[in-house]
């Protein structure tokens, strides 16, 4: 048997380290019926913020090669609807539940924060400062270092559970952001969102999304998101949460090698939602073929 554990720092623990990416998944009732969620290690749930959001104009998505170009602007239906109608399927949730926050403001996170943290069954936070799609808030908390810890620190003040920062690849280095992440006592960082994108209908000579400009994901993204990784790897001690087109077990491999303690599986879900079966087993073969013991004993060991 293969030791799939995956310990994230002090304060959470997978029995795999496979969780599903923020705004792929919805809360995870919605896919319950296709996909076992019960094999993910963790949900991370879409973004929620205080009020619900309508998010931006269609269209809001299109396909291009290898990925797919988002500007949802953060649509989710708020912190009340939230713990009325998806709290009692999270609640008897095996795996880890880990809720997304997105604010337009310091205090709109710090509200949300608090109002979450007093839930048992909630067992750690994603803290979204990448949004590229939204004119207030989002990648604006996540790309000054100044602004990204006078956020951090008030949160880490209000819970005494698994903080995680996601961070944008949309900067000039990703490392400063991750470094300052530490500093105010996160206890990981997931990365990367999604890169900015667009794409032109040639015929109508008209953007192909309402916002002009997205987030790109997918497999086109993922090289990008190992350079990130592997950067961060090298100066911090906390664990990096790797996201960005993975879509294989292979994918998972590389993320780990690169200094991934865990991942999170986000565009394949649209395309392939049994992903994380196939996913798992490799993990298994590719382990028991290499005689690794524990999944564990290959994060950041790729040899440079
Ligand atoms: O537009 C969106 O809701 C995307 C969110 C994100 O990339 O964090």
């Amino acid at each position: 048997m293969i030791d799939l554990n995956t310990k994230l720092g002090n304060r959470l623990s997978l029995s795999n380290p496979i969780l599903t990416a923020s705004g792929t998944f919805g809360y995870g009732d919605e896919i319950s019926d296709i996909v076992d969620v019960e094999l993910y290690g963790g949900i991370v749930t879409k973004s929620l913020t205080l009020k619900p959001r309508e998010g931006n104009p269609p269209p809001r998505i299109v396909e291009t090669p290898s990925g797919m170009i988002n500007s949802i602007g953060l649509a989710n239906i708020g912190v009340d609807l939230f713990l009325e109608e998806k709290a009692d399927f999270l609640k008897i949730y095996r795996g880890q539940v880990i809720i997304n926050i997105a604010g337009r403001t310091d205090s709109e996170y710090c509200e949300i924060l608090k109002r979450l943290t007093e839930e048992n069954w909630i067992d750690g936070f994603e803290i979204n400062v990448s949004c590229p799609n939204v004119s207030e808030g989002g990648i604006e908390f996540g790309t000054d270092p100044k602004i990204l810890s006078n956020l951090a620190r008030k949160l880490r003040d209000l819970t005494d559970k698994f903080l995680m920062i996601k961070l944008s690849p949309n900067v000039t280095d990703i490392r400063i952001l991750a470094e300052t992440s530490q500093k105010c006592g996160a206890d990981a960082v997931s990365m990367i969102n999604t890169v900015y994108g667009s794409a032109i209908d040639i015929n109508t000579k008209k953007p192909l999304i309402n916002s002009v400009i997205g987030g790109l994901s997918g497999p086109a993204i993922k090289p990008i998101a190992i350079a990130n990784i592997i950067k961060s790897y090298r100066v911090i001690d906390i664990p990096i949460i790797g996201i960005g087109g993975i879509s294989r077990g292979e994918d998972v491999i590389e993320f780990m090698l690169a200094g991934a303690s865990a991942v999170q599986l986000g565009t394949v879900h649209f395309y392939n939602p049994l992903a994380i079966n196939e996913i798992l087993q490799f993990l298994e073969k590719y382990c028991s073929q290499n005689n690794i013991l524990s999944i564990g004993d290959i994060i950041g060991k790729v040899e440079i």
